[in-house]
């Protein structure tokens, strides 16, 4: 039976239309994933859906029948209910909070009955969190489960993810999907959006493809390959491969002595790590998410005081730094993607001559960065909060990556990125470490650092445990020491 049907939806922003003649169904029950490249219109297919903004034309319907879904809460009265690709949680506030926020509107508020609802429903889902623990410090993989509950409390009968697998680590992954399984199983409808290709395969019943904006494909996860998917989405055949040589490492430029970091809450964070990475390399750091690596490449960057041992840079080093958190330390989301790219070099020539800004130089340079980096925007005037998720990541890359940094430290680079844009982005870490940059490549995928590292160290409590040759080292290795167990 279908439980939502789009119709003809079509988007505009301004001229630009992102979504064109939209038609899809959604069967109930089902988990039905929206695959699609960096930009081609599924969050803002979402936000329709959710109420978080209308079509310009076409007709929306739940069970066969025709709804206007005006508001956020038009559409959680209507049974949906959106976690969205960028967490909307509020950090100050607890976990019962973030939940009821919106819907308590008497006045007297039992918050112990609440904490007591919210720990039930936590627990006939599977969902464990402390209802009484503040957003802020919760590993983003908990702040998942807590939209998720924000989600079921509102008795969503329809729940869009967007993204929801980005920032989790793989056995953060593997109990959502058990989640989202039992979900769908108890007749709950999903729309699941994801650009790993394999968990949409593995997860999904049905796969719809956008690219530009409109549908080129729909079809059933058991007749497709990853390789498959890639292609409807791209349009070209992808090498989902990484093809690299064998480094040529050169002079040391960074140099790491018993480095002690403590992280916000003064607990350490990290603790007595040596390490040496040179000219021509690639060193990747592997470990499960909330292991150090954030106030470890924090340190290296000089965002935050260390608390004992040396940081050493081979002299006049320059350093190019991809945060984690593009939305708050990696962008200014109301500045121009122009303004965006010249960040770091806003005061410099060729940008800046005798104090005055040269609107000329830095538009041409905008517009280079934007088709080298295949940054999908209307022009580069726009303001970077209005890039999809993807475009705001590949903002921060092009920036990063002009300066022909000493050192690089990558955290993350290619989450939120599409098959295609993570290809390029492998590409030219690559062609970095080919010149000459020291990389320091952070990610809490196992994969992509088996394929684009020379050299491994696993961080494990803030501790490196190993640091292994990727020639010989194996996977199973890695995710042991990664676990914490021994060799
Ligand atoms: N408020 C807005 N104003 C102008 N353009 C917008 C706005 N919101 C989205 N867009 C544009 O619409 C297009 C589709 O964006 P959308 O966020 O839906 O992409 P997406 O498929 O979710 O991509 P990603 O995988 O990167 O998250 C993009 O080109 C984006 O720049
Ligand atoms: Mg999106």
């Amino acid at each position: 039976m279908t439980y939502l049907r789009l119709e003809n939806i079509t988007k505009y922003f301004g001229s630009f239309v992102a979504n064109d003649n939209i038609s899809l169904s959604v069967n109930s029950g089902q988990i039905h994933a929206i695959l699609g490249e960096n930009g081609a219109g599924k969050t803002t297919l979402m936000k329709m859906i959710s109420g978080l903004s209308q079509p310009d034309t076409g007709q929306i319907y739940i069970q066969e029948k025709p709804v206007k879904i005006t508001s956020p809460n038009t559409a959680t009265k209507l049974g949906i209910g959106m976690i969205h690709q960028h967490f909307m949680l509020v950090p100050q506030l607890t976990v019962t909070e973030n939940i009821i926020l919106g819907l308590e509107n008497s006045w007297r508020l039992n918050l112990r009955q609440k904490h007591q609802e919210i720990t039930a429903l936590s627990q006939a889902y599977g969902l464990e969190v402390d209802p009484t623990a503040k957003v802020e410090n919760l590993p983003v993989g908990i702040q998942q489960r807590v939209e998720i509950l924000k989600v079921l409390y509102r008795q969503a009968k329809l729940l869009i993810l967007d993204e929801p697998t980005a920032v989790l680590t793989p056995s953060e992954v593997d109990s959502l999907i058990v989640i989202l399984r039992q979900l769908a199983a108890a007749s709950n409808t999903i729309i699941f959006i994801s650009h790993k290709l394999e968990e949409v395969i593995k997860l999904c019943d049905t796969v719809t493809i956008l690219r530009r904006g409109r549908v080129v494909a729909t079809t059933t996860t058991e007749a497709v390959t990853p390789q498959k998917l890639a292609e409807l989405m791209v349009g070209y055949e992808v090498d989902l491969q990484v093809n690299k040589s064998p480094a040529l490492p050169e002079k040391v430029v960074l140099k790491v002595e018993n480095l002690q970091v403590t992280d916000d809450r003064n607990i350490h964070a990290v603790g007595d790590v040596s390490f040496e990475l040179r000219a021509g390399e690639i060193l990747g750091i592997a470990g499960v998410d909330g292991n150090g690596q954030r106030e470890l490449a924090d340190a290296i960057t000089g965002l935050r005081k260390i608390k004992q041992g040396k940081i050493k840079l081979k002299k006049y080093s320059t350093i190019a730094y991809i945060p984690e958190d593009r939305q708050k330390i990696g962008l200014i989301l109301q500045f121009s993607i122009a303004q965006n790219l010249i960040l770091k070099a806003f005061k410099k020539l060729p940008f800046c001559r005798n104090y005055l800004l040269q609107p000329a130089v830095i538009k041409n340079h905008a517009q280079a960065a934007m088709q080298i980096f295949n940054i999908r925007a209307t022009g580069e005037d726009i303001q970077v909060s209005q890039l999809s998720g993807g475009n705001q990541q590949k903002v921060i890359l092009a920036r990063e990556l002009a300066g022909e940094a000493d050192l690089i430290v990558a955290m993350q680079p290619t989450r939120g990125l599409d098959v295609g844009a993570t290809a390029a982005v492998h590409l030219q870490l690559l062609a970095e470490r080919d010149r000459g940059a020291a990389i320091l490549y952070i990610s809490t995928e196992l994969e992509e650092i088996m394929a684009m590292s020379d050299r491994i160290a696993v961080i494990y409590r803030g501790k490196f445990v190993a640091i292994l040759d990727v020639q010989t080292a194996t996977v199973e290795e890695i995710g042991l020491l990664m676990a914490g167990g021994k060799l």
